[in-house]
């Protein structure tokens, strides 16, 4: 059954397998905290410890705020990472948004993008957060499906900077 469920060393093995391949598309965000890879492989209990510890606010990157990291799971299988960020800041409101979320690129295209949103929302709702902003690039196709599917309306597309695709927002009532 696939799940939504805190990080925890159950899933050890299928994680460090999803880590090298996002490693190959140069994407560290799985990882929720700056740790070398091999330092998460020697000591996963202490790694899982310190994603965990993001939503009480404790080890966060100046200017971060609270977040609480879920895995997608099947079993003990890792399937993807979602992100939600306790409230806004400047950043967040113009470009992160709430919630942030991937898919091991070997499980990808089979509807978990989307599942893994529909069940950050209840958990977002159980933060107190009513209206959920959720972005995408303007490039990427699959993640506005998967906003649009949640009920994200847009809102507008702000600029990142040139060279850069535009952020597009989105806005889900919760
Ligand atoms: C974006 C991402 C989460 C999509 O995950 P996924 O599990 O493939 O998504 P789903 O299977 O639920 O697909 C959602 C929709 O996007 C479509 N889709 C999936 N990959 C696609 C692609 N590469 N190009 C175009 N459409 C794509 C699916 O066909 C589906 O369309 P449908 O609604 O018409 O059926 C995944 O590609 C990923 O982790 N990318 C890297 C990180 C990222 O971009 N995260 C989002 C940040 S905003």
């Amino acid at each position: 059954m696939v799940r939504l469920v805190l990080p925890s060393t159950k899933y050890r093995k299928s994680f460090l397998e999803a880590v090298k391949e996002f490693k190959k598309e140069n994407n560290w965000y799985v990882l929720s905290v700056n740790m070398p890879i091999d330092e998460v492989a020697k000591n996963f209990l202490a790694y899982v410890r310190r994603v965990r510890n993001l939503s009480k606010g404790i080890g966060l990157v100046k200017g971060y705020v609270p977040e609480t990291v879920y895995w997608l799971t099947d079993g003990k299988k890792f399937i993807g990472r979602a992100s939600i960020r306790h409230r806004l800041t400047k950043h967040l409101r113009l470009i992160g948004g709430h919630i942030g979320y991937e898919v091991r690129p070997t499980e990808r295209k089979k509807g978990y993008g989307k599942k893994i949103l529909e069940l950050a929302l209840p958990k977002a709702r159980k933060l107190g957060i009513k209206k959920v902003l959720v972005t995408c690039d303007e490039t990427n196709t699959a993640s506005r499906k998967i906003i649009e599917y949640c009920g994200g309306v847009f809102e507008d597309a702000r600029s990142q900077g040139k060279g850069k695709p535009k952020k597009l927002r989105f806005w889900i009532t919760n």
